[in-house]
């Protein structure tokens, strides 16, 4: 069917995307862990790093039940949100907002990678890759997870400290 067709290469266009993007975020996450100031933000982001690592195998295996070769593609949102992060590391080094702008940089991350691992669940299951599915909404659950987690340090201490200054 034409449509399936479609629907299948928009699929491996959109695994070409966040590929890219994961592995961007690898090199982004340390930056960020290093610039924190706050411990418990600087372990949240050494954690997802890690969990990153295992988000980029995951795809690989999804490009393994297409038959396809892992392979990226330039994507320029998450160029754009990192290039942010990394404009809030440059103009707040050393200031007490420095935390609260870096979790909302990493946020922001988190919150166009669960737009793209939604999508690409849903468009798995309609084309019947099932263990594709089972694989994006294991990292999905990993991306929401990590939001939330943010979301709670941010409300807990880090807006408390810009605040405070
Ligand atoms: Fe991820
Ligand atoms: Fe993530």
């Amino acid at each position: 069917m034409a449509k399936d067709k479609d629907l299948r290469e928009l699929f491996h266009d959109t695994l070409k995307d966040i590929y890219f993007a994961e592995k961007k975020i690898l090199t982004a996450l340390p930056k960020m862990a290093k610039a924190a100031q706050d411990d418990e933000l600087r372990a949240a982001f050494e954690k997802h790093q890690k969990e990153t690592e295992g988000h980029v195998e995951r795809l690989e295996q999804v490009f393994g039940e297409l038959g396809e070769t892992p392979r990226g593609k330039t994507c320029d949102a998450i160029m754009g949100i990192i290039e942010e992060g990394q404009e809030v590391m440059k103009e707040y080094k050393g200031m007490p907002a420095l935390d609260a702008g870096l979790l909302a940089a990493a946020q922001a991350v988190e919150h166009y990678e669960m737009s793209r691992y939604g999508s690409l669940k849903t468009w798995a299951s309609e084309l019947g890759l099932e263990d594709a599915a089972k694989l994006l909404d294991t990292t999905l659950s990993e991306e929401k997870k990590t939001d939330a987690t943010l979301t709670e340090i941010a409300q807990n201490n880090v807006n408390r400290h810009a605040e405070a200054a």
